[in-house]
């Protein structure tokens, strides 16, 4: 019998404090077999873990940060694609999720949660017969911002009587996709004009934020992230077009830009995790991060230079934003990861450090959400202890 899965959670649960806002971990089911390790020096390498009470932290602090703002909180479940996190989201008082894919959306809708949207310009009949197959069962919206690409959602709707919601993304500086704010009465016209579609709000996502250097200038592009798209709304409004939700989000962004006045929503993903990123962005500090890996040294050829079991097939190799610098910070060394190969990860040692053969380390990632769809499952744990997995069941869903 596997003693600690439900009554050391539940006695663990009693000591809580409660409040609206907090996750409750017996939510996350355990699918934990007797079989499974009970420690993380029990786990075999490389593994990604993630710490549950530094995941709760960060849950409940962005939904208390949404409340105090007045605004909802619809998280990016693509950080996770983890349907045990979404509850943990859900349960702390999100309205809903974001994602980007369908396929993300069948996963989501399939373990029972009921309004999501796809915060991503959606384009193909495929998508929108997929989506009508969905709608059943779920709240829907879809990104737009074109109107051929309203049109391949519109049709399948239209012709099954049904009317799908979607929200015209509007660029606010990122140069990625979405209208620009000139454009955006004209675009949003002819989708509002297309049966079948009903035309739900405004989103943006300020991604440029990654690139800014210093916190000021993070801070500056929050700012406008959040006026510049309640602008696009009055605009919008103005020529007689119905505007319920302007959405704004992106992590480093998130807490100055729902602040904004007529910003209505917020959609951070990376949040929930953290990552060495955003530690160099000043978003958080190094405590805040929840997801790492847990890696082995197999080798160390020379003084300068150990190697570890996680190369890009684990850690990725997204570079560190802003700067890039390294493929992966050793937690507690300041020794990092300088190259990558599939399964190696190449350790340039710092100065007065050492690493011997065997000896396990926890390695920062430079983007969690790129980590977090690379493994089947995340390893939960509270201090050393292995308490729970947690599926990352949209895993390359990227249909
Ligand atoms: C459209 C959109 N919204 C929200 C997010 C969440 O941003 P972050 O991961 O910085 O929290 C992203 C991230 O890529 C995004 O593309």
């Amino acid at each position: 019998m596997n003693q600690w899965k439900g009554a050391s959670w539940a006695v663990e649960e009693k000591r809580r404090p409660q409040s609206s806002c907090k996750p409750t971990r017996a939510l996350v089911a355990s699918q934990l077999s007797v079989s499974d390790p009970l420690l993380l020096d029990d786990l075999s390498t490389p593994a990604a873990v993630v710490d549950l009470d530094v995941l709760e932290r960060n849950i409940s602090r962005m939904a208390t940060r949404a409340r105090d703002a007045g605004v909802k909180l619809r998280p990016h479940a693509k950080t996770h694609k983890s349907p045990e996190i979404g509850r943990l989201q859900r349960a702390a008082g999100a309205w809903g999720l974001s994602l980007a894919k369908v396929g993300e959306a069948e996963v989501f809708v399939g373990a029972g949660f009921d309004d999501v949207f796809l915060a991503y310009p959606v384009v193909g009949e495929d998508k929108g017969r997929r989506l009508l197959a969905l709608s059943d069962r779920a709240r829907l919206a879809a990104g737009v911002d074109s109107l051929e690409g309203a049109r391949t959602l519109a049709e399948p709707f239209h012709a099954a009587g049904r009317t799908l919601e979607v929200v015209l993304k509007v660029d606010v500086g990122y140069g990625r996709v979405g209208v620009l704010p000139g454009r955006a009465v004209e675009v949003a016209r002819q989708v509002a004009e297309l049966p079948g579609l009903r035309l739900r709000g405004v989103f943006t996502h300020a991604g440029h934020g990654y690139l800014a250097e210093s916190r000021a200038g993070v801070d500056e592009i929050a700012r406008l992230e959040g006026e510049r798209l309640v602008a696009a709304a009055a605009s919008l409004r103005e020529a007689g077009l119905p505007i319920d939700e302007v959405s704004v989000g992106s992590t480093p962004t998130a807490a100055l830009a729902m602040r904004v006045k007529g910003v209505t929503e917020c959609r951070p993903g990376n949040y929930v995790f953290h990552d060495a990123s955003q530690v160099a962005l000043g978003t958080c500090a190094v405590e805040d991060c929840a997801l790492t890996i847990l890696a082995t040294v197999v080798s160390v050829p020379a003084p300068e230079r150990a190697v570890v079991d996680a190369g890009s097939k684990t850690l990725s190799s997204d570079p560190l934003r802003p700067t890039p610098g390294g493929y992966g910070q050793l937690l507690g060394r300041a020794s990092r990861i300088e190259k990558l190969s599939e399964e190696h990860g190449v350790v340039a040692v710092a100065p007065g450090e050492a690493f011997r053969v065997g000896e396990r380390v926890r390695i920062l990632p430079n983007h969690a959400c790129v980590v977090a769809n690379l493994h089947d499952r995340l390893i939960g744990v509270s201090g050393d202890k292995v308490e729970t997995i947690l599926h990352v069941a949209a895993r390359g869903r990227v249909r």
